[in-house]
């Protein structure tokens, strides 16, 4: 086993914490206040950022919508410089906060900035970000990840960088209690596929990541289960949660497969498919293909988590697809779109983005794809 790391981002957990912004960003830093579509003024969270940012001189940027597009982020970057901002406040999910890490990437470069998804351009610096989380799913408030997507081409793509970890995130549960069902499914369904993700691969013997990630898992299949009489406790179980699935900890020097995110991300370009969703489509599907190389980290998983006493991976592999069924998820890409070319669009899109031998054994290839596909249309 080998690694390096750090994770720099300083967290600030629960209720009342909005209000710590006005330490957390020095005073002479003009700040760019990034957000979405308007979520943030129906539950209060704009007025307390605004009051936080009352001895800030700041700047706001709304309209970065959900799987966020980088003709909505350029517009953010050139307002960012015309107000020479020095900070980057995002507020929202996900998508807000990876948009704030490509204007904070892109601020300083003359190219077009998509040349970071592209990885035709690799930061040297960075305008810093912070970050106050209003949807527990993607740990992006933790991570250095940043997923855009291109709206002329329909490309959904994803840019790592030094930089895009935040200085600091903000994490308040009560933030979560103005979400509709979909998006607390989405984030208990994100959080469990990225801890799939970095667990479903292969016996290493790595016991913290196992044993961790076997918790992670449990936890998030308690909130599955208690889902329709959340409390306080819950919303708070969920932000954590989702912040350690994907803060880099449990991938730490273990093998790793983004098989169904790959796939699910190219859905989520295409069709606009919530990012969650595309995951507890595909995953499924992808695992009963792979079951026999996946079999033995499956029954630790059964073992483990659902305490299945079973010889089966299959079995394994239904608790899951069960229990996204039970929070209301439509398992068929053929409930969100009419496309008939399904199959030549997303093999093809995988293949310009250079995915044609991925998982953590190099074995998902196009014939596995269009198997994965064909069983999730
Ligand atoms: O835009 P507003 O009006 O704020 O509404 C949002 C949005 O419509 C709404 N919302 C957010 N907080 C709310 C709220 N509504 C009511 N109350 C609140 N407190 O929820 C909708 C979805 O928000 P979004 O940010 O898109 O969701 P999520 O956090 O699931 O982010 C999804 C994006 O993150 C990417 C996904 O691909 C997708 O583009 N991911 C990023 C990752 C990363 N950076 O590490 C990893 C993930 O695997 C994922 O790929
Ligand atoms: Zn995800």
């Amino acid at each position: 086993m080998q690694f390096s790391y750090i994770n720099p981002t300083q967290i600030e957990f629960g209720q009342g914490k909005i209000s710590k912004i006005s330490e957390l960003i020095p005073k002479e830093y003009r700040v760019l206040f990034l957000y979405g579509g308007g979520s943030i003024k129906k539950n209060g969270v704009y007025n307390q950022v605004k009051d936080a940012l009352n001895n800030h001189t700041w700047f706001e940027f709304a309209g970065v919508e959900a799987n966020p597009k980088k003709e909505t982020l350029d517009k953010a970057i050139s307002y960012a410089r015309e107000n020479k901002v020095d900070f980057v406040l995002a507020v929202g999910g996900g998508s807000v906060i990876d948009g704030a890490k490509y204007v904070a990437n892109a601020f300083y470069y003359d190219g077009d900035a998509w040349d970071l998804l592209d990885g035709k351009f690799t930061p040297t610096k960075a305008l810093k970000i912070g970050a106050v989380l209003t949807l527990a799913a993607t740990g992006s408030e933790s991570n250095s990840g940043s997923v855009v997507t291109k709206g002329e081409t329909k490309e959904k793509r994803f840019f790592h960088s030094p930089f895009s970890y935040p200085q600091f995130s903000i994490l308040d549960p009560d933030v979560l209690k103005s979400l509709g069902e979909r998006q607390l499914v989405n984030g208990v369904v994100d959080a469990f596929v990225h801890t799939c993700e970095q667990y479903l691969t292969q016996p290493h013997g790595a016991l913290a990541q196992d044993y961790y990630a076997e918790g992670l898992l449990r936890g998030l299949t308690e909130l599955a289960n208690t889902f329709e009489t959340r409390d306080d406790l819950w919303y708070a179980n969920l932000m954590w949660l989702a912040n350690q699935a994907l803060n880099g900890l449990i991938g730490l020097g273990v093998p790793q497969d983004w098989a169904t995110h790959f796939i699910g991300h190219e859905l989520s370009g295409l069709y606009g498919i919530d990012h969650a969703r595309t995951l507890a489509i595909i995953q499924p599907n992808l695992l009963t293909i792979l079951a026999d190389e996946k079999k033995d980290k499956l029954l630790q998983m059964g073992k483990n988590v659902f305490k299945l006493d079973t010889n089966n991976p299959l079995e394994v592999v239904e608790k899951i697809r069960t229990l996204y069924s039970s929070l209301n998820i439509d398992l068929k890409i053929s409930s969100y779109t009419e496309d008939k070319d399904i199959i030549e669009k997303v093999t093809s899109l995988l293949e310009k983005h250079g995915f044609t031998e991925f998982g953590d054994r190099g074995t998902v290839n196009k014939e596995v794809v269009i198997k994965i596909l064909e069983k999730s249309i």
